[in-house]
């Protein structure tokens, strides 16, 4: 079994992925025509040659006017859909989404039109598909708290169907401090917390991002690296990093997935988990950044199967489904292992 066929095979859980982040070129124009949104491209091949990016700005800055051609239900419907089919064919599980509801309201696009199509395409996944999926609200970091607590306001009457929320946008200049109310008012309502922190910013964002905001999980955290006290904490608390490693290179948060912290940090004992972050700009989807790691970092099975679980143990789910994702890993393995023992017979004989 080729590392490609383990990782195509391996049940797993996305925990960090923008829905606005997985538009494809050819759905990005459909939308585009369909609801008459002006945009500068009128080819897959030059929007696919748009997405080269300088740093996070450069790609928020396209990110953010790319979602102009998102205007109706069924817009969110069709990306929603589109995501949660693809990630079923990579063997995800289960999927948490973030999604930037500040990137459409502020539109005049009306938080009922963003969550009927978004909620229904979830159900209609889990119905057909049985993938699992979970939705997160990313405040917009370059705007004010103030903005961020209208946003939860907002979002009152659809709180049962959320998971949680999170930050995203923007990192340097606006640490997670700016956003301590915020989150205090979320963990008091009751849902989890996530935050972006340690992708462009420094090791202080992570630890104040865990301390502070008292996150269940940090997405990135890559640079955590830069203080060893706060790694040694991350392996004892075992609060998951949500990592993008193709995203990383891509905003050129690493030189080089050979440079990506991931393998460190995982043999460090952090509970570090693989994701695509936004798979349509940054050329792959979950399995491509296993695979992409797999081949620069050179892991072994053992690795790939370690993230794997990992990504179970940070997902926000039951404890029964949990144990029913540990024990499809485990059948996979078994698999995977009968199938190398047979073929070293066949050589033997
Ligand atoms: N970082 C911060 N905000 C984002 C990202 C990211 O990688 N993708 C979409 N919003
Ligand atoms: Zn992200």
């Amino acid at each position: 079994m080729t590392p490609e066929q383990f990782v195509a095979g391996l049940p797993k859980a996305e925990l960090h992925m923008h829905l606005e982040g997985s538009i494809e070129p050819d759905l990005f124009l459909r939308l585009a025509r369909r609801n008459g949104v002006d945009i500068r491209w009128s080819t897959e091949a030059e929007l696919r040659a748009a997405y080269s990016f300088d740093d996070l700005q450069d790609f928020l800055n396209l990110y953010y006017d790319g979602c102009r051609v998102l205007v109706q239900s069924q817009d969110f419907h069709d990306v929603t859909r589109e995501y949660l089919h693809r990630a079923h064919a990579d063997r995800v599980l289960h999927a948490e989404m973030f999604l930037g509801v500040q990137g459409h309201t502020t539109r005049g696009v009306a938080p009922a039109t963003i969550m009927d199509g978004v909620l229904g395409a979830m159900d209609e996944a889990l119905a057909e598909d049985g993938i699992s999926s979970g939705l997160i609200v990313v405040a917009q970091r370059h705007r004010s708290e103030a903005e961020a607590l209208e946003l939860l306001d907002s979002l009152a009457p659809w709180y049962d169907r959320l998971m949680g929320f999170g930050l995203g946008g923007a990192e340097v200049g606006h640490p997670p401090r700016k956003f301590a109310e915020f989150f205090r008012r979320c963990r008091a309502l009751g849902f989890k917390v996530v935050a972006h922190a340690g992708e462009e910013g420094p090791a202080g964002y992570v630890r104040e991002a865990v301390e502070l905001l008292q996150v269940q999980r940090v997405d990135h955290g890559n640079a955590c690296v830069d203080d060893a006290a706060l790694v040694a904490e991350l392996a004892q608390s075992r609060i998951p990093l949500t990592m993008c490693p193709l995203s990383n290179l891509r905003l050129h948060v690493v030189p080089s997935v050979a440079a990506h912290p991931l393998k460190r940090l995982l043999d460090a004992g952090l509970c570090v988990t693989v994701n695509s972050d936004d798979p349509s700009y940054f050329g792959g989807y979950v399995n491509d950044n296993y695979l992409a790691c797999q081949v620069a970092l050179g892991l072994e099975r053992a690795d790939l199967v370690r993230l794997a679980r990992n990504s179970f143990e940070a997902a926000f789910i039951s404890e029964e489904r949990r144990a029913f994702a540990l024990r499809a890993i485990d059948a996979w393995s078994a698999e995977a292992e009968a199938e190398v023992q047979g073929a070293a017979r066949a050589e033997a004989t």
